[in-house]
């Protein structure tokens, strides 16, 4: 039988101190930085679920609308095979197929308004003068806001520098406040848009002179789905808010009920 093995006093106390300091130094080491890594932790945390919840549900979303745009054409196939219907009972099951190609639609525009939020965005960042994105946007939009009796007044300082930003969905970001300005002005109105500079940042601000936004609203138009209107989809300022955020940018909105809404966002010049 072996003899067991002796390992020298010194070293057992060598041993024990170092382990000693060890937990001692583990133990300050975590009271210190547990406040900060309990913070990191539910950030992840927040982030990772997040980020689950999301590829979730875009998973599902895609799932359904496969079957749901099957739906879809076989009702509108029904629907011309009863193209002209005779009998009171032809005639109920026609309304039938109508209210549900209606419900169909319905879904279909809820899924694609949401795919459109929750996928992930791949900025195509390049300098760009945001004037030139305003300018072109707005001449875009001119003949529609001629027929909707908006005027529409440009204040574009020539001082801004190009930033680095993916025009296109910058361009979508506007679209969307511009949209809600006209809602917000159903008999026509002014709508101002003003760029400007400071050190840091390159300010963009919409600004409109309709109904504005009832204080019990203020909140929550940042929500996803928050709409006050029959057919909003209340995506249009979470995608805004979205693609400002991904350019490093932020974005605020100041409203007074009864004479308008400005829209105030701020871009990083580098
Ligand atoms: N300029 C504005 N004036 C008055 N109310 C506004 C303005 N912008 C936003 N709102 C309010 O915020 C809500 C949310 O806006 P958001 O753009 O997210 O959705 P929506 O306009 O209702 O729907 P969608 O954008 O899909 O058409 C609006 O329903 C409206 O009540
Ligand atoms: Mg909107």
């Amino acid at each position: 039988m072996d003899e067991p093995l002796a390992i020298p006093v010194y070293i057992v106390i060598a041993l024990a101190a170092l382990a000693a300091v060890t937990v001692a130094g583990v133990a300050i080491y975590l009271r210190v930085s547990r406040r900060k890594a309990a913070a990191l932790e539910d950030r992840i945390r927040k982030a990772e679920s997040l980020a689950f919840v999301g590829t979730l549900a875009g998973g599902l979303a895609h799932e359904i609308r496969n079957p749901l745009s099957t739906l879809n054409i076989n009702l509108q196939l029904l629907r011309e095979d009863w193209a002209d219907p005779v009998t009171s009972k032809e005639q109920r099951s026609v309304k039938r197929i109508d209210a549900l190609l209606r419900e169909t639609n319905r879904l279909e525009r809820v899924l694609s308004d949401f795919l459109r939020f929750a996928g992930r965005y791949q900025l195509h960042r390049e300098p760009h003068n945001i004037n030139a994105v305003v300018e072109d946007l707005l001449d875009f939009y001119a003949p529609e806001a001629r027929q909707r009796k908006i005027e529409v007044r440009t204040v574009l300082d020539p001082a801004v520098p190009p930033i680095s930003i993916d025009a296109a969905l910058m361009r979508q970001a506007l679209v969307n406040i511009i949209k809600n300005a006209q809602d917000a002005m159903p008999r026509g109105g002014t709508l101002t848009v003003r760029t400007a500079r400071n050190r840091r940042f390159v300010h963009i601000e919409v600004t409109d002179t309709g109904t504005g936004i009832a204080p019990e609203h203020r909140d929550k138009i940042f929500e996803v789905y928050f709409t006050t209107k029959p057919n909003g989809s209340g995506l249009g300022l979470p995608t805004t808010k979205r693609i400002v955020e991904e350019h490093d940018g932020e974005i605020g909105v100041e409203s007074e009920p009864g004479k308008g809404t400005r829209v105030q966002i701020q871009l990083p010049i580098s």
